[in-house]
């Protein structure tokens, strides 16, 4: 992805391996600081994943397929790494579709780091893949609307959902693109900063304002990501996904999901059987660390919530745009 360091442009990954070191941009430090932050074993590994340092489910699974290979370069015990590392984040699915590959390497003789390395790359090319046939989606003109961060930092490259939008934008069409502030993390701040770092023109709005915005027609299609897809299409993404894809129906805007493979959990038959994360609650009393409600105020945390299937117009994949009764032919590939 493109960074401005010291007005300079840089192309840099959200999470990389350096010798047996893994290295990745500290997400709790933007928009404010471009800081890094050195993973040095997998309890490292599994603390940058819980608290949110490296974040978006595909940036979760490279992060963890780095910190298996660490651990087997460390002459580690890898059913604990592995154990420690499921436990980080139970919602996202590409966190454990990236230990059993990695395990499955191991088992079968193979060399970890090149394995680790391997997955990567495919996961970059998937999104671009992802960018390439979303973009054919987007019209001159268009206004599109985003929900949390599903760009390259949540994927090591590119993004999910921000990867169309970032082709449309390479490719001369002119956008414009609402960002949802995505409380209470604030995630729509990292869409935000990676959208001035491309030049793609934008503005972030409250969670609660895009029906305004959808009534008033200003807005031609959404596109999130996800964090884990049910087999029927029901889908988990961030807090307030779900009520922006109603909002979508209610006033016949196209809504799609993009996603890799890696994110489709073909065991679950629908959205019911999705575990959903429930965070600290000072993440919903505090704004950046400072304490908004009462003192004795309580709070629930979802982290995620669930999208039934009739609510999504399509799914864009690296292997192209499908509707929910075509997912099952993802699987056998
Ligand atoms: O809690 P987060 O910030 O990890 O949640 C991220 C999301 O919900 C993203 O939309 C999802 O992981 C897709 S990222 C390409």
């Amino acid at each position: 992805m493109k960074v401005k360091i010291k007005n300079k442009t840089k192309n840099i990954r959200t999470v990389w391996m350096e010798k047996n070191i893994i290295k990745m941009i500290d997400q709790r430090k933007l928009p404010f600081q471009l800081k890094f932050f050195n993973a040095k074993n997998y309890n490292d590994v599994a603390f940058v994943i819980k608290n949110m340092v490296v974040r978006g489910a595909p940036s979760i699974g490279a992060t963890a397929v780095y910190g298996i290979a660490q651990a087997v370069m460390q002459k580690k015990n890898i059913k604990n790494a592995a154990k420690i590392l499921r436990k980080t984040r139970p919602t996202a699915h590409d966190l454990f579709y990236a230990i059993d590959y990695m395990l499955n390497e191991i088992r079968s003789g193979n060399d970890a780091k090149t394995s680790a390395e391997r997955y990567v790359e495919k996961l970059v090319n998937e999104c671009k893949k992802i960018g390439i046939y979303g973009e054919k989606l987007i019209k001159n003109n268009y206004k599109i609307l985003t929900h949390c961060n599903a760009g390259a930092l949540a994927t090591v490259d590119y993004g999910t959902a921000l990867a169309p939008i970032r082709f449309a934008h390479y490719n001369k069409k002119k956008i414009f693109v609402f960002v949802d502030e995505t409380r209470p993390r604030l995630q729509g701040m990292l869409t935000s900063w990676e959208l001035l770092n491309e030049g793609i023109k934008h503005r972030v709005i409250a969670d609660n304002a895009a029906g305004y915005f959808m009534r008033q027609k200003m807005i031609d299609m959404v596109i999130v990501g996800a964090d884990r897809i049910a087999k029927n299409g029901d889908f988990a993404n961030k807090i307030g996904t779900y009520e922006k894809a109603i909002l979508a129906k209610e006033n016949s805007i196209p809504f799609y999901v993009a996603a890799p493979v890696s994110t489709f959990d073909f065991g679950l038959k629908n959205g019911d059987e999705i575990r959903i994360e429930e965070r600290k609650e000072d993440e919903v009393l505090c704004i950046k660390g400072k304490r908004v409600a009462p003192e004795k105020a309580k709070a629930f945390n979802p982290a995620f919530d669930i999208t039934p299937k009739k609510n999504v117009t399509g799914y864009i994949t690296e292997r192209g745009i499908i509707r929910s009764g075509e997912i099952k032919k993802l699987k056998s590939v």
